[in-house]
């Protein structure tokens, strides 16, 4: 199995598919196709020269924030998503934090070396200014109805409301 990651933006129809399977996702609400590529930055996985998943990036002050994350569901457990970690915490300058209620998404976290910090009471003010503008594209790009009801379906589905916190600081 060939897997790489390239600092790329992903094709409409990659995000096609992203959209489409997040559909069966407990953990990651809804994302719609005009939110995804209004991200500051994208880490794509290709597996044998198919796209296999996407991490999103964006940034404040010193700070970068990973995710969303989607693996395509036929790419689960080869290892994807913690290549796409491993690369943007090594590529990403500043601080790097990532959040999620996902157990196998803390499992990689861990076992990739970055610490555990931060609730939703304390986090850094770039983070908060972070969070405040994805919430507002999700508006702008007109998709905020979408999300509402992905959220009400996908309450009944996990506890999806327990994110645990990591970081790599760097000064
Ligand atoms: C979460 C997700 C990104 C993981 O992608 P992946 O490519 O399958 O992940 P990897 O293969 O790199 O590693 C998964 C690790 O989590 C572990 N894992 C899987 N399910 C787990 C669970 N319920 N509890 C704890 N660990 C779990 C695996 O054993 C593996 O660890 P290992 O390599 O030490 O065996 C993928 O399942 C996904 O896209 N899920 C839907 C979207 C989502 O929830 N995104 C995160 C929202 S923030």
């Amino acid at each position: 199995m060939k897997l790489e990651i390239k600092s790329q933006t992903p094709t409409v129809e990659d995000i096609a598919q992203v959209v489409t399977d997040t559909k069966n996702f407990p953990f990651l609400t809804y994302i719609g196709p005009r939110t995804w590529q209004s991200f500051d930055r994208w880490y794509s996985a290709y597996v044998d020269n198919s796209f296999a998943g996407v991490l999103a990036v964006n940034r404040f002050g010193d700070w970068s924030k990973l995710g969303p994350l989607v693996v395509l569901s036929k790419f689960h457990g080869k290892g994807v998503a913690t290549a796409l970690i491993k690369k943007a915490v090594a590529t990403e300058k500043g601080n790097v934090y990532l959040a999620s209620a996902n157990p196998a998404v803390w499992k990689i976290a861990q076992k990739i070396g970055m610490g555990e910090k931060y609730n939703w009471l304390n986090l850094p003010l770039s983070m908060n200014l972070i969070y405040l503008k994805l919430s507002l594209n999700v508006i702008r790009c007109r998709e905020f109805i979408q999300f509402v009801k992905e959220m009400l379906r996908k309450q009944r589905l996990a506890n999806v409301h327990h994110h645990r916190h990591f970081v790599t600081i760097r000064q």
